[in-house]
């Protein structure tokens, strides 16, 4: 059951009430209430807050700098993994993914002058594993271990179930103890994309996430489109609602891998510096 008031817990953060449930409007067409975020830091959301043009410059000068970034990881990498892989006949495009998504990360983590982070549904565990390669610091989080980890040298992989109950009974702090992140990561992290910016928002950390397969809170599909938009988009704007809601400016950036789902949507809490 939702709180029907606001209260502050000991953590400092506060239960929204359920009446605090907003009726959004997309091009003339209201969509259904998003839920509320049970636990978000106690300043309020910034009223109208919408993409910030230097969280966009930032965003867009870590996609540039990321193009030579990621030859150079192909160039370093490559050789070693495509005979490691698994025998997979996507094996190609998955790992120049992977160097593309690093190398993005990897540039935005260096204009921030942030280089922590903690990625959830990390699956394989590769792209932890290359950040980390690369100086960032970080680990991997999966309900899922994958054999393969075991051939990640000196990549910190966790097997994690992170919640995927209804949004009114999470407590995420209890879910990131101990995280002392700068970022929360997502690449295409299914039941888990709702839940990214709760997470973040809960460490004090900013966001990437990689949507894909379209999740609601509880492991309920996502399944509304908004006017003409496509199913995909419409998912787009309501994770970028639920930021919102949690108090992050945000900014997304189209990479280029290969699959179509490839919108990254960065979240903070603060300014980044950079650029
Ligand atoms: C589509 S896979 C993506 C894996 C990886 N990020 C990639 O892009 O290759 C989604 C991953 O999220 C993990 N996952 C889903 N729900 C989770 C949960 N509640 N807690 C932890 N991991 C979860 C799954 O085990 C799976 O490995």
């Amino acid at each position: 059951m939702l709180p029907v008031e606001a209260e502050e817990d000991s953590n400092g953060f506060r239960h929204r009430a359920e009446s605090e449930a907003v009726r959004i409007t997309v091009q003339g067409v209201a969509i259904p209430p998003i839920p509320p975020i049970p636990l978000i830091p106690l300043s309020p959301p910034l009223p109208g807050n919408t993409p910030h043009a230097s969280m966009t410059d930032l965003v867009t000068v870590a996609h540039e700098r990321s193009r030579a970034r990621k030859k150079a990881l192909r160039r370093k990498y490559y050789p070693r993994w495509e005979t490691l892989w698994p025998d997979t006949p996507h094996k190609e495009r998955m790992l120049a993914d992977d160097f593309a998504i690093a190398a993005f990360l990897l540039e935005l983590f260096e204009l921030a002058q942030k280089p922590r982070f903690v990625e959830v549904g990390c699956g394989n565990g590769f792209l932890t594993y290359l950040l980390s390669q690369e100086g960032a610091v970080g680990r991997g989080l999966d309900m899922a271990p994958r054999d393969f980890w075991a051939a990640l040298d000196g990549a910190d992989l966790e097997k994690a179930e992170l919640p995927l109950t209804d949004s009114g009974s999470i407590s995420y702090s209890d879910h990131t103890q101990g995280w002392q992140c700068d970022w929360v990561l997502a690449n295409h992290p299914d039941e888990l994309t709702p839940y990214v910016a709760g997470l973040a928002a809960a460490c004090s950390a900013s966001f990437v996430t990689i949507p894909c397969c379209q999740w609601d809170f509880g492991g309920a599909r996502f399944s509304r489109k908004c006017g003409l938009k496509s199913q995909y988009a419409s998912y787009l704007d309501y994770i970028e609602q639920v930021a919102d809601r949690a108090g992050f400016e945000y900014a997304r950036c189209s990479l280029s891998i290969s699959s179509s789902k490839n919108v990254a949507i960065v979240g903070t809490l603060e300014p980044l510096v950079g650029c």
